[in-house]
């Protein structure tokens, strides 16, 4: 059904097909996790009855680590006995980047499998940097992998506060479950993915697949590609990844991507507003407020979620992990890429590790053809990485922006 509202949607976001967009952080391979923050506490946000590993602890156990096939593997602990007095907790993984992601930002997560299994709620996501005083969801939340149980389809959706909403007639292949993304205390606006073996026993049977999220002035999208079709975009340009590099065979042109499978338009939500700098999370914690609702547990499973799943010894959570080649981060401000480029070739002063920052800085004439794309300067905010002086980064933000003027 094409209202005139859909048919003007669908343009709006057509027009920003027309995107290149420069590579940024890539985590893959040995270095994966480098750039990461491990939790190290219980989960105190979806009240899973799991304790998030330290990083130490993480490798001790060999809960995080890279595979000989040189995947990053995330993965709760099945090798131990939890007592069903539910005194002592699962042990798994949290992650948060380092590296804060800001409006436009494009970022394409590679997975080969995703943990599942009742009690099992895996997610990959963006939590929104909140300022002091602030409290979730006021710097909101981007949810691109979520889902529970024996689900086997993905779940993607927004949670931010009053104003924010998936409006009508949007141009997705995704099933709308939620439309009002206010949600201080129920789900967001969620999407339901439609295409198969998006998630479970399907996902690692058909290879895994790509999912992607376009973060942009003019709304937020996000796709999901099987295993079988990953667009040439995405296969052709992956060994080429090459931070900052504004190189052809490095630069992503979205133009392949199709229809999202979820589409946020600003016209319903202005990205801006709602979604300042975002952190990426990679987590999985058991039972809790989702899966371990009695309600929605049973849905799919038997048994009580703890005491049928936790407690034991584990051996059920065999397929509780994430396989994951890379996940990498573009952005479309050209001068943020080179400025990631300058750092990292030792021009700059850095602590070390894959350090970044939002892209969505306020240069005019950027790669992005519609235009337009002018970020507040407040989206990109200190408390992510790399908080030391805005001024520096100013300074090598417009030096690093002449090498590639050339290029623009
Ligand atoms: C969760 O626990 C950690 C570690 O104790 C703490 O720093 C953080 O503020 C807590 N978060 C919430 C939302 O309570
Ligand atoms: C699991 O966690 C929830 C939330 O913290 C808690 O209420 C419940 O007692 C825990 N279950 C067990 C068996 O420990
Ligand atoms: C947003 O959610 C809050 C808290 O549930 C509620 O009080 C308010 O009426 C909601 N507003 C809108 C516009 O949905
Ligand atoms: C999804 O799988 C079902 C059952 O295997 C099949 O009938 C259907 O054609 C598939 N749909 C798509 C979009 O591939
Ligand atoms: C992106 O790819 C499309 C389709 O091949 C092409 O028409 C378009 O010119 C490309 N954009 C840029 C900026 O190269
Ligand atoms: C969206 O929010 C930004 C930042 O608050 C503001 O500058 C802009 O005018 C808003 N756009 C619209 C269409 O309201
Ligand atoms: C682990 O527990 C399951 C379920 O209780 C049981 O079937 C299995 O034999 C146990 N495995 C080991 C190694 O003890
Ligand atoms: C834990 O799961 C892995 C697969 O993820 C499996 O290879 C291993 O044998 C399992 N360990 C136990 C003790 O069940
Ligand atoms: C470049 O280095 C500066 C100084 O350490 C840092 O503030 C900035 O975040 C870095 N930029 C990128 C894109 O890594």
């Amino acid at each position: 059904m094409h209202t005139p509202l859909a048919l003007f949607l669908g343009a709006a976001w057509l027009g920003r097909a027309a995107a290149i967009y420069y590579p940024l952080i890539e985590y893959s391979g040995t270095t994966f996790f480098d750039g990461w923050d491990f939790y190290g506490a219980i989960d105190n946000t979806t009240w899973g009855n799991v304790t998030y590993v330290t990083a130490a602890d993480a490798e001790a156990e060999s809960l995080a680590y890279v595979n000989e096939a040189g995947n990053a593997v995330i993965r709760v602990d099945n090798g131990s006995t939890v007592l069903p007095d539910g005194i002592q907790y699962r042990k798994s993984v949290r992650l948060t980047s380092q590296a804060t992601f800001s409006v436009g930002t494009l970022l394409v997560i590679d997975a080969l499998h995703m943990p599942y299994g009742c009690s099992v709620w895996p997610s990959i996501w963006m939590n929104g940097v909140l300022a002091p005083g602030e409290v979730w969801p006021a710097a909101g939340e981007i949810d691109i992998v979520e889902a529970i149980n024996l689900m086997d389809n993905n779940q993607m959706a927004l949670h931010s506060y009053a104003g924010c909403v998936q409006a009508p007639g949007v141009v997705q292949s995704g099933h709308s479950l939620i439309t009002n993304c206010n949600d201080t205390t129920a789900s967001g606006c969620t999407v339901a993915e439609t295409k198969n073996n998006s998630f479970g026993a399907g996902f690692a049977a058909a290879g895994g697949g790509v999912f992607a999220l376009q973060f942009d002035v003019a709304g937020i999208w996000i796709w999901f590609w099987g295993r079988a079709s990953i667009p040439a975009s995405i296969t052709t340009t992956a060994s080429a990844f090459e931070p900052g590099s504004a190189a052809g065979g490095a630069t992503m042109n979205i133009s392949d991507w199709g229809t999202p499978s979820a589409a946020y338009p600003a016209s319903g939500c202005n990205i801006t507003e709602f979604f300042p700098a975002q952190q990426l999370v990679v987590d999985i914690t058991l039972c809790g407020l989702w899966a371990g609702l009695p309600e929605i547990y049973d849905a799919t499973c038997p048994g009580t979620c703890f005491l049928s799943n936790i407690a034991g010894n584990g051996s059920n959570y065999g397929a509780a992990y994430f396989e994951i080649p890379s996940i990498r981060a573009y952005a479309l401000d050209a001068g943020l890429a080179a400025e990631a480029q300058y750092n990292a070739s030792g021009g700059a002063q850095t602590t070390g590790s894959a350090s970044g920052a939002g892209a969505g800085a306020s240069e005019t004439g950027s790669a992005d053809q519609s235009g337009g794309t002018t970020a507040p300067s407040g989206a990109r905010r200190a408390g992510g990485v790399g908080g030391e002086g805005r001024a520096g980064w100013v300074a090598v933000g417009a030096g690093a922006l002449v090498v590639l003027a050339g290029v623009l």
